[in-house]
């Protein structure tokens, strides 16, 4: 049962130590069974709140109801009370608090001989390193990088490349389109960028020539997956306008870069092409730098150059006076300027760097795979 105070009918000093001790113990053994701090909250409030807790009702029940003549005594001893009240349960939160700290500490404890916490360094990611190697190539010739948005309007990916709009060079493209764009005209409505190309126009809108630039990123097209195409890809674009270059710029741009990705002893040669943005246009070639142009490996046919010595790397040609007429007012005029340009497939690249047998190796996130880059 617990304890509660009781009405004195005696206010003799003998019947006030009995009523005392009693309290008293109360007052210990509770104390006694507070462990936490909402426990001592309810230990407190018990035995101070102002309203019906211990020391009021023995305020009320013992001294105001005591006879006059024994005020004094008593007075005494409810101030004793008090501060034993006081004191107990002060004494028991400095308890409880203690316990809580002392039990963090031990489970804190540290053990300095502990093996440390590995943490495992990230790599860079083959196709990112690929395209870091390309850039850096073109960056040491003096080229800046430029970007552009991944989600393009029919503008920059087609009509300012000089696709005209229903012209038959757009089917090549695969293009995924945004949904719902019908409103729009044409011109503004949202794609995923099919190449790097637009980014081409968006540079040249922005700064006048001379320009030299790289153009790493992201582009799309509605591919079925297999082992050698993912509807997601990477491209590097180039792009370089000044006055007076001619193919032989070209020619000499990419054979230097080629050399400098694949090695000083690959040959390169260029096989006539079409690209609407283009005039003229080629394909590049390298000498297969797997079986060193010869077709075969080990007496094996030669599989990532089927065989023929070649291996084509990218797209490129003498940029369009028709993509300049877009941009002329920037200072593109095409009867004082000329440029050529180039976009490639990073990813393809990196599979034949790297002898990886599935596109979507890349993509899939395996840290198995990845791991082996470090
Ligand atoms: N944009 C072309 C494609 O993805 C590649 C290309 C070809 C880019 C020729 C060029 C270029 O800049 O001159 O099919």
């Amino acid at each position: 049962m617990a304890y509660t105070v009781p009405k004195l009918k005696d206010f003799s000093p003998t019947a006030l130590d009995k009523a005392s001790e009693k309290l008293a113990a109360a007052l210990a053994k509770e104390a006694a069974e507070v462990q936490t701090e909402s426990d001592w909250k309810s230990f407190r409030d018990r035995w101070m709140a102002r309203k019906n807790g211990v020391l009021t009702l023995v305020n009320d029940l013992w001294l105001k109801a005591a006879p006059k003549e024994n005020k004094r005594d008593i007075g005494q001893r409810v101030n004793q009370i008090k501060q034993q009240v006081e004191q107990t349960v002060d004494n028991r939160l400095a308890h409880v608090q203690g316990a809580a700290s002392a039990s963090r500490l031990s489970a804190e404890r540290l053990d300095v001989t502990l093996p440390g916490n590995r943490r495992p360094l990230g790599a860079e990611h083959p196709v990112i390193k690929t395209m870091n190697e390309i850039v850096s190539v073109f960056r040491n010739l003096g080229y800046s990088i430029a970007e552009g948005p991944v989600i393009e309007t029919d503008y920059y990916n087609f009509e300012a490349l000089n696709f005209p709009p229903n012209h038959p060079a757009r089917d090549t493209q695969d293009t995924l389109f945004v949904a719902t764009q019908e409103s729009k005209p044409l011109r503004d409505r949202l794609l995923l960028r099919t190449h790097t190309s637009p980014v081409q126009i968006r540079t040249m809108e922005k700064m006048k020539p001379p320009l030299r630039i790289v153009v790493p990123g992201k582009v799309h097209r509605n591919d079925p997956l297999d082992a050698s195409h993912s509807p997601m890809f990477h491209q590097i674009e180039g792009l370089a306008v000044d006055t007076n270059i001619t193919l032989g710029d070209l020619k000499g741009t990419l054979d230097h870069a080629m050399k400098a990705l694949f090695g000083s002893s690959v040959k390169t040669s260029f096989r006539p092409s079409f690209f609407p943005f283009t005039e003229p246009s080629a394909e590049l070639l390298v000498s297969c730098f797997i079986c060193g142009g010869s077709g075969k490996r080990d007496l094996e046919p030669c599989r990532p150059c089927k065989q023929t010595g070649w291996i084509e790397i990218l797209g490129c040609g003498m940029v369009d006076p028709n993509v300049f007429e877009f941009v002329k007012g920037n200072g593109y005029d095409p009867r004082k300027i000329s440029g050529f340009a180039f976009g490639m497939g990073v990813d393809r690249l990196a599979i034949l760097k790297y002898g990886v047998d599935d596109i979507q190796l890349f993509f899939q996130g395996d840290v198995r795979f990845l791991e082996q880059f470090v």
